[in-house]
């Protein structure tokens, strides 16, 4: 009888239970393994490299700090977000990001393509203490920030560990890493790391604007 085996599994909560994981896992993998070997999701988009020493140390003291909670990194396809925050993010962007720092919450704006859009001491002040320039501001200030220098070693480590995971740093990158941050302050690497986001890619026309 056709109906025999569906009965059985439908009595035996256990059995079923199994055969449904079994069904959703398959669903799954069929989605996801494919994009692991899509070019546009797993490759750099054009103009993107890996972190700088001094912009790697910055991105380390944006996730120390907690900046995640209140500002994503990730302009969703929408025309009220382009012309907003500029062109829509492309997830080639994200691939020496780990991990990423897209978000959802939005205390603050979104930072994705904050790069080049204020100055170096606009970000020092404001870093410092953000209500000198925006009154309404209810973002904390970072001044230890600049009371504390970087430390190269520790610069260089992490990209070694980075290259495991698949980084193409150069031994002589990672050789130089100590000298490209002496002497420069946690708000110094911040800073820069704020002015490279977004700036690296080069998005293309179709993203310029929302679909
Ligand atoms: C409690 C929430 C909160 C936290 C935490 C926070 N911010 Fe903000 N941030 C805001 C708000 C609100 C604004 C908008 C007002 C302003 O410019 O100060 C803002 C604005 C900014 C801007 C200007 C963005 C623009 O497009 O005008 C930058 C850059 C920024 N934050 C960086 C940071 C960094 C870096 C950190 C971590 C060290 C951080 N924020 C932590 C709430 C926060």
């Amino acid at each position: 009888m056709a109906s025999f085996g569906h009965e059985k599994i439908e009595k035996n909560v256990g059995l079923m239970a199994i055969l449904i994981v079994i069904v959703i896992s398959f669903g799954g993998l069929v989605q996801i393994v494919p994009m692991m070997y899509q070019a546009s999701v797993v490759e750099p988009a054009a103009g993107v490299e890996p972190y700088t020493p001094l912009a790697l140390a910055g991105r380390d003291i944006y996730i120390r700090e907690g900046c995640y909670n209140c500002h994503s990194q990730m302009i969703r396809p929408f025309r009220w977000e382009t012309e907003r925050y500029g062109a829509y993010s492309v997830a080639g962007e994200f691939v020496y990001d780990r991990p990423f720092q897209w978000g959802s919450k939005r205390t603050g704006p979104d930072l994705a393509r904050v790069g080049g859009r204020y100055s170096d001491l606009w970000h020092e002040l404001h870093l410092i203490n953000p209500r000198d320039l925006v009154p309404e501001s209810n973002m904390p200030g970072y001044p230890w920030l600049a009371d504390r220098t970087i430390d190269g070693e520790q610069v260089a480590a992490r990209m070694r560990a980075l290259r495991i995971l698949g980084e193409p740093y150069t031994d002589a990158q990672i050789e130089g890493a100590a000298a490209a941050v002496t002497d420069k302050t946690e708000l110094q690497a911040l800073i820069n790391y704020l002015q490279n986001l977004g700036v690296r890619a080069k998005p293309d026309a179709a993203a310029a604007g929302a679909p």
